[in-house]
């Protein structure tokens, strides 16, 4: 059985977190979703607007996804690769290059982003609504 990991906030799940999340499946077996806590967010500065608890509800409500587990700080990639005998790391294009180290561990693949979609646009898309109406 082949084991995909990948990370992410996922917050306000869109287009682009499904087809990142279908094609990371597609790529194995099993799918774990390593999802940032709403502790380590706030370290990175940034603050979902749905709490982890309910990110990964919604995240496990997908067929594409096996199993969620936190994320909590940088640093734990290598232990979650070796622990969960993981087999390809998966992460949107954005992160080009940033997780190479990981291929002394396991394949290392970065997809496409779906283009005109992500968490912020849509934040920021409410908010203009919200000053019009
Ligand atoms: N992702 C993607 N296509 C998009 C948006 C996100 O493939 N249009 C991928 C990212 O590359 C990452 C995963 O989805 O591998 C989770 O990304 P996340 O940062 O949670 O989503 P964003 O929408 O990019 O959020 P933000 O705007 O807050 O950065």
């Amino acid at each position: 059985m082949k084991k995909v990991i990948t990370y992410g906030t996922f917050d306000l799940l869109h287009k682009g977190h499904v087809n990142l999340l279908q094609r990371a499946r597609d790529l194995g077996d099993y799918l774990i979703v390593a999802v940032s806590t709403d502790t380590f967010n706030a370290l990175k500065g940034k603050a979902a607007y749905t709490p982890w608890e309910d990110r990964k509800m919604i995240l496990e409500a997908l067929s594409c996804v096996d199993e969620v587990i936190p994320e909590t700080h940088w640093e734990q990639k290598i232990k979650d690769v070796k622990e969960n005998k993981v087999d390809l790391f998966v992460m949107g294009d954005d992160w080009s290059g940033e997780f190479d180290f990981l291929r002394e561990y396991c394949e290392v693949v970065y997809i496409p982003r779906t283009v005109g979609v992500s968490t912020t646009k849509i934040k920021k898309d409410l908010k203009i609504t919200q000053l019009i109406s």
